[in-house]
C-alpha cells in the first residue's frame, strides 16, 4: 500500500512508522490518522517491534492539524476525536513493544501518540508538551488520560493547565521519557533496544505486556493473578520448551512465537 503522509518500513522483525508530512511539522490531519490506522492494521506476525517516529529534522508531531481542525463543528470534532482515539486505541493494543521515538516538537496529538506507545526515547532537541488550552480546547487523543496514568495528576495536570512545553530533560526527570540522546543516535538507540527484544520469545513477550496493561488499573491481588495465570499459560507453548531447552543445551534460543 502506498501512503501519502507516512512511511512504513519493515527491517527483519523490526518496522518503523514514520508521520511524514515535515512542511506541517508532521502534524495529524484526517488523512493521515487514517494512513497511521491503516499502517498498523497491515503490521503482519513477522512484525515483532514497532517504532514511531517524525519524518523531517524538526518535529516528532506538532499535533493535530489546527487548520484542518479550526472548521470543525461540534459532530465533526466528534468524529475527529474518535479517529484519533481508534487510531491510538490500535496501536495501544499490539501485543509487540512499541517505541515513540521522539526526534524533535511532540506536541498535542504529537504527545499522545508518543503516550500511546509502551515508552519513548527523545532526541536531546525534543520538546513534549499538550498546549490545547492554549488553543481553547483539551487534549483529544488521550492526553489528560494516558499522561496522568504516566506522571500523576498533579503533574499532568500542571502541564495541561500550562500547556507548557518541556524539554527532554525534564521529560526525563518526571518519568514521560525513558532515555534522552543526542539527535544522531536517537533511531539507533531504538534500534538496539528492538534488537535485544527481537531476541527474546514473543509470546512471552506479548504475555507480559498484557498483564502489565491489564494489571495497572486493577488492585495488586487482582493483577498478580493475571501473571500468575499467564505464567502458567506460557508452559508447553513451543517458546517455553524451546527457551528453556536452549537454556540448559548452552545454545541462543530460535523462537517461533507458538
Ligand atoms: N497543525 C497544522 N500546522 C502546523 C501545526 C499544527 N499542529 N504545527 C505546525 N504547523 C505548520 C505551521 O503552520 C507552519 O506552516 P507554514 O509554513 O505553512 O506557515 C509549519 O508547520 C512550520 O511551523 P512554524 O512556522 O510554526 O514553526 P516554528 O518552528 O516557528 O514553531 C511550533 C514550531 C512551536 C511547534 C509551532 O509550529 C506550534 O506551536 N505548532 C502548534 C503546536 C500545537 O498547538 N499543537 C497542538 C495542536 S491541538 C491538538 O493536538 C488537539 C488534540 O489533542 C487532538
Amino acid at each position: 500500500m502506498t501512503y501519502e503522509n507516512i512511511r512504513l518500513e519493515h527491517d527483519g522483525a523490526v518496522a518503523t512508522l514514520t508521520i511524514d508530512r515535515p512542511k506541517a511539522l508532521n502534524a495529524l490531519n484526517n488523512k493521515t490518522l487514517q494512513e497511521f490506522e491503516a499502517a498498523v492494521k497491515s503490521l503482519g506476525a513477522d512484525t515483532r517491534v514497532l517504532i514511531v517516529t517524525g519524518g523531517g529534522e524538526k518535529a516528532f508531531v506538532a499535533g493535530a492539524d489546527i487548520a484542518e481542525m479550526s472548521a470543525l463543528e461540534e459532530p465533526q470534532a466528534r468524529e475527529f476525536a474518535a479517529l484519533g482515539h481508534r487510531a491510538f486505541a490500535l496501536l495501544e493494543s499490539l501485543s509487540i513493544p512499541t517505541i515513540a521515538a521522539v526526534n524533535g516538537f511532540a506536541l498535542g496529538g504529537g504527545c499522545e501518540l508518543a503516550l500511546a506507545c509502551d515508552f519513548i526515547y527523545a532526541s536531546e532537541k525534543a520538546q513534549l508538551g499538550l498546549p490545547e488550552v492554549g488553543l481553547g480546547v483539551i487534549p483529544g487523543f488521550g492526553g489528560t488520560q494516558r499522561l496522568t496514568r504516566a506522571v500523576g495528576r498533579a503533574r499532568a495536570k500542571e502541564l495541561v493547565f500550562t500547556g507548557a512545553r518541556i524539554d527532554a530533560a525534564k521529560a526525563k526527570e518526571i518519568g514521560l521519557v525513558l532515555e534522552v540522546l543526542p539527535a544522531g543516535e536517537l533511531l539507533a538507540h531504538c534500534r538496539s533496544i528492538a534488537a535485544k527484544m527481537i531476541k527474546n520469545g514473543p509470546l512471552a513477550i506479548a504475555t507480559a505486556k498484557r498483564v502489565i496493561e491489564q494489571g495497572a488499573d486493577k488492585d495488586l491481588g487482582e493483577a498478580n493473578t493475571l501473571e500468575r495465570q499467564g505464567f502458567a499459560e506460557l508452559f508447553g507453548s513451543d517458546d517455553q520448551r524451546e527457551g528453556m531447552k536452549a537454556f540448559l543445551e548452552k545454545r541462543p534460543a530460535v523462537f517461533t512465537g507458538k
